[in-house]
């Protein structure tokens, strides 16, 4: 037979089928190699900035590296290092000021190798449970801080969007059943109730659901607050399955009057959710726990810890007041699974929209253990501070102003007489000289700056020298 005979695909004989499992020199090498660049990346004293390529850029710099036989582990690490990962924007960089930025721990970085090399199944009690044990100390911690009941528990998913989707579905579900089980029929169309600042996966949830958007008001500061709410409950009595509360709004860093909004929801019996995603975390912060009043009365809620809670992507906690009304929602069921769901063990898949899963919790369980909360609630501090802080400086300066005053770590401003395309320049210039990524966003047509500080590496004099290319 030649070689033109062989079927597509069909291994040369002189390959062994374990070549890549088995422990070998070659093996060990190739751990080596990526372990090392991993501790070089994880430590880097000045962390480069990057910036995106062009696909044409990329395809003359890093093509034809999937080959029959291999590149080897030396040239695709050196191949990531030297031109895939300059083509990243590094997401944890003090200048890294847009959208909302993660800034893990060292400790999470490092961990989050570890759970890749335990190869740990996160989705069952039976396979995973010294992991499951561990993610489920922090949600209860967290749980606690955010003053839920005992019994509120959850599972860490991919991020908020997921994390958003997979509490609806558990209300409308909770819904439909109440209905059921009182007699009465469904409505032609269910809807979810938020704010107009509420977080664009409300609306992608609404539309994987085919469920309707309502968006009640929020008031003149941007913040929702219960007569709004109850004015579109009444409006639309029966159809709304679930009321989002938004704690710390993308945009502006807006806590909505989550305790008004509850009381809303607690007199008709609809669910409340509170999208805590990036602004949740600074209840850790004992001052700004008044402003995240009535979160304690939510049936689910979210929030990332690959945003404010410093662990890598991708991560986001959600916790239910209840999770018996998550697993009557999302437990896969087949005959192949028997063996899992007919326990009573704790089986985070059973909580949302997944099955298999990593145990993404585990980079924040290390780091929390390594660290203990203190270090958490200083760090997140931070950026509430030199927000403010730098808040003051943009009011002080001529040309510049504040768009609103941060509630949290998240600052809008405007640069007086610039146009969208002076913005753009401007932020492009920024990345290019490698000192910040800060892209323009806007409010109500205005095109705006916004600063989103999360790294506690992010100084004033960080955002002051911004300022200072502002002319
Ligand atoms: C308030 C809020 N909710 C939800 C999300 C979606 O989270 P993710 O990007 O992890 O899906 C974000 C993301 O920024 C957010 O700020």
């Amino acid at each position: 037979m030649t070689a033109a005979d062989e079927p597509r695909g069909a291994p040369p004989t002189h390959v062994a089928a374990d070549g890549m499992h088995a422990i070998s020199a070659e093996t060990r090498a190739t751990v080596d190699v990526v372990l090392d660049y991993a501790r070089r990346r994880a430590v880097y004293e000045d962390i480069p900035l990057d910036k995106p390529l062009t696909p044409r850029d990329l395809s003359r710099l890093a093509s034809n590296s999937i080959t029959a036989s291999g590149i080897g582990a030396r040239r695709a690490t050196a191949l990531f290092e030297n031109v895939l990962a300059p083509a990243c924007v590094t997401t944890d960089h003090p200048g890294y000021l847009s959208f909302i930025p993660s800034a893990p721990t060292k400790a999470a970085i490092a961990f989050d190798l570890v759970v890749s090399a335990s190869s740990v199944y996160g989705g069952s009690w039976m396979e995973g449970s010294g992991a499951v044990y561990a993610e489920n100390e922090v949600l209860h911690w967290l749980a606690a801080e955010f003053g839920l009941p005992h019994g509120a528990g959850g599972v860490f998913m991919q991020g908020g969007t997921i994390g958003n989707l997979s509490a609806l579905v558990t209300a409308r579900d909770a819904a439909r059943r109440r209905n059921h089980e009182a007699g009465r029929p469904d409505p032609a169309r269910w809807a979810v109730l938020c704010s107009a600042e509420a977080h664009s996966s409300i609306k992608s949830a609404a539309a994987v659901m085919d469920v309707d958007v309502i968006g009640a008001a929020p008031d003149e500061d941007g913040r929702l607050r219960g007569p709004a709410v109850e004015r579109a409950l009444e409006e639309n009595a029966g159809a709304v399955f679930a009321v989002v509360a938004t704690g710390g709004t993308t945009n502006f860093g807006i806590i909505d009057d989550i305790a008004s909004v509850a009381a809303a929801t607690k007199a008709r019996d609809v669910w409340l959710h509170v999208d805590g995603a990036y602004g949740l975390a600074a209840m850790l912060v004992e001052r700004m726990r008044a402003d995240f009043a009535g979160v304690e009365l939510a049936d689910s809620l979210i929030v990332d810890p690959h945003k404010w809670l410093f662990a890598p992507f991708d991560a986001c906690a959600l916790i239910y007041r209840d999770p018996a009304g998550a697993r009557l929602a999302h437990t896969q069921t087949a005959e192949y699974l028997d063996t899992l769901t007919e326990t009573a063990d704790w089986n985070p898949s059973d909580l949302g929209i997944q099955l298999t899963r990593r145990a993404r919790g585990l980079p924040l369980w290390f780091s929390l253990a390594t660290h203990g909360t203190d270090l958490y609630r200083a760090a997140i501090d931070h950026g509430i501070t030199i927000a403010r802080q730098i808040a003051d400086e943009i009011t002080a300066r001529e040309g510049l102003s504040l768009v609103r005053e941060p509630q949290l770590s998240v600052v809008v401003f405007r640069r007086e007489g610039w146009t969208a395309a002076d913005y753009q320049s401007w932020s492009d210039r920024l990345l290019e000289d490698q000192v910040a990524f800060v892209v323009p966003s806007s409010h109500r047509g205005e095109t705006v700056l916004r600063f989103a500080i999360i790294s506690p590496l992010t100084t004033l004099e960080t955002l002051t020298a911004i300022l200072d290319t502002l002319t």
